[in-house]
């Protein structure tokens, strides 16, 4: 049989068809099941990258949770574990007034003036 460019390009193009439909049947498939749904994002999520966020975390997080949200009952090997946000948090009205109290609370103690004012920034951002 004389191989034609018409049959050459027919083969191509039947070959071409059946890789993608292969292709769309494997893909097909596979979305399905391996599809993964992102997790909800919560507005709240602190800022993991600012400096207070950091500061929370080495020096308040050990009673008031890995987060801003804080844990709202249970006890840690130091004392209890207390919610720092809202209602609690809104008390200080501003963040001066909560790098205050920071200031004279726990672990705050040992930090200076400007870590307590970032971390308060930390705990009033939204
Ligand atoms: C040793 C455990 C401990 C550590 C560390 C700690 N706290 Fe607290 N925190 C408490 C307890 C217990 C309370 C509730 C009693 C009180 O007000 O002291 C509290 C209360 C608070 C309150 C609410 C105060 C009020 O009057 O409503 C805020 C805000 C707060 N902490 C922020 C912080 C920040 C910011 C840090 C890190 C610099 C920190 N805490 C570190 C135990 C801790």
């Amino acid at each position: 049989m004389r191989i034609t460019r018409k049959f050459v390009v027919c083969s191509v193009l039947v070959i071409i068809s059946v890789l993608a439909s292969t292709t769309l049947i494997a893909c097909g498939g596979g979305t399905t099941s391996t599809t993964t749904t992102n997790p909800p994002t919560t507005t709240t999520a602190p800022p993991t990258t600012s400096p207070g966020a950091a500061l929370y975390k080495a020096s308040c997080a050990v009673c008031h949770g890995e987060n801003r949200q804080g844990v709202t009952s249970g006890t840690t090997v130091i004392g209890p574990a207390v919610l720092v946000t809202s209602p609690t948090i809104t008390k200080f009205t501003t963040e001066a007034s909560l790098a205050t109290f920071i200031a004279g609370h726990q672990t705050g103690k040992n930090l200076t003036a400007d870590q307590n004012t970032q971390i308060a920034q930390f705990l009033k951002a939204p």
